[in-house]
């Protein structure tokens, strides 16, 4: 048997203006995971179980734009042609493999925690594994990145990459990888709107208002770009103050780009009130999660403060 697993992850700053080049911050979040085991079947094929989201079926018998079909199609293709042993192909090409792949997942989807991309590397991870060719970090995160391409469009590549090194990741897009320092621990508290809201929309509006006015908002992205390289250096110092008050503009910044929502605002806003240091949306927007600094004596009351303002969920990360 194989198995693994890759952590969920959440945008501290920058996000969409990351999409145009400007530098983004982002961390793993190790108390939402995705893991994938993998066995020799008896059965002919290979077996998908995935509970959560009520799958139980032959690869081949799924749709060719299935999200998880298409990792392991993928994968294949992948292995067919770099020769990898025991490589043959889940169709076509030599005798495929038999195999029960069992996935599960803890992190929310469609919410900006990285639902799918923690499940493509985890899969890809494991399955390389299997057959004995294990892959680089490298190698993973560039397969995870071609996937999200599949499945959002014009990804900037972030959520591949931090999921994939499950390290705090200072990303600009198109550029090698860099991994930043925290210097004092930091808790953050996620709150859940429990609207799933589509990265790719939020994405092409903003894509929208930026052909419309190329000037303003480039100048916003570089407001939101020299916000997200004073928070790394705020975040290797330990400055929690000052980093509170960039995320509090960088959330206003992302009210500007339209891409916030009366629930994202009102849970910032119960956040802020129940003493977090500062708030924000995280991800693509328009629903999903918001994020909170807290000191961690005080994690407790702000997660209560999210639920009390309609959070469906909270979840409270020690990022160091
Ligand atoms: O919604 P998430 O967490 O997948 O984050 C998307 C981040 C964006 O900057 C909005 C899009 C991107 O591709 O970087």
């Amino acid at each position: 048997m194989t198995t693994s697993s890759a952590p969920g992850k959440i945008i501290l700053f920058g996000e969409h203006a990351v999409v145009y080049g400007r530098p983004a911050l982002a961390v793993p979040v190790a108390q939402v995971h995705a893991d994938v085991e993998i066995l020799a079947s008896d059965l002919t094929g290979i077996w998908i179980h995935a509970p959560g989201v009520n799958l139980h079926a032959e690869l081949n018998t799924l749709p060719f734009d299935h999200p998880i079909a298409s990792v392991i199609r993928n994968f294949f293709f992948l292995a067919r042609r770099s020769s990898f042993p025991n490589g043959r192909g889940a169709r076509g090409e030599g005798k495929s493999p038999n195999l029960q792949i069992n996935i599960t997942s803890s992190i929310p989807v469609a919410s900006g925690l990285g639902s799918g991309a923690a499940v493509t590397v985890a899969l890809v991870r494991a399955l390389s594994s299997h057959l004995n060719h294990p892959m680089t970090d490298e190698d993973i995160n560039s397969f995870a990145y071609d996937i999200e391409k599949l499945h959002h469009g014009r990804p900037s590549g972030i959520d591949n990459t931090v999921v994939a090194y499950a390290k705090p990741v200072y990303f600009v897009k198109g550029q090698p990888i860099e991994v930043f320092k925290v210097g004092k621990p930091l808790t953050i508290v996620i709150g859940d709107t429990g609207i799933s809201a589509p990265t790719k929309e939020s994405v092409a509006d903003v894509r929208k208002l930026w052909e419309a006015d190329n000037t303003k908002w480039e100048s916003m992205f570089d407001k939101v770009g020299e916000i997200a390289k004073h928070a790394r250096e705020e975040i290797e110092i330990g400055d929690w103050r000052l980093l509170g008050e960039l995320m509090n503009r960088n959330h206003a910044l992302l009210q500007e780009m339209t891409v916030s929502s009366p629930e994202l605002d009102t849970l910032v806003e119960a956040a802020r009130k129940a003493g977090a240091v500062g708030a924000k949306l995280s991800g693509g927007g328009r629903g999903g999660n918001m994020i909170a600094l807290a000191e961690a004596e005080k994690a407790d009351d702000i997660s209560f403060a999210l639920i009390s303002a309609g959070a469906k969920n909270t979840i409270v990360a020690r990022i160091s």
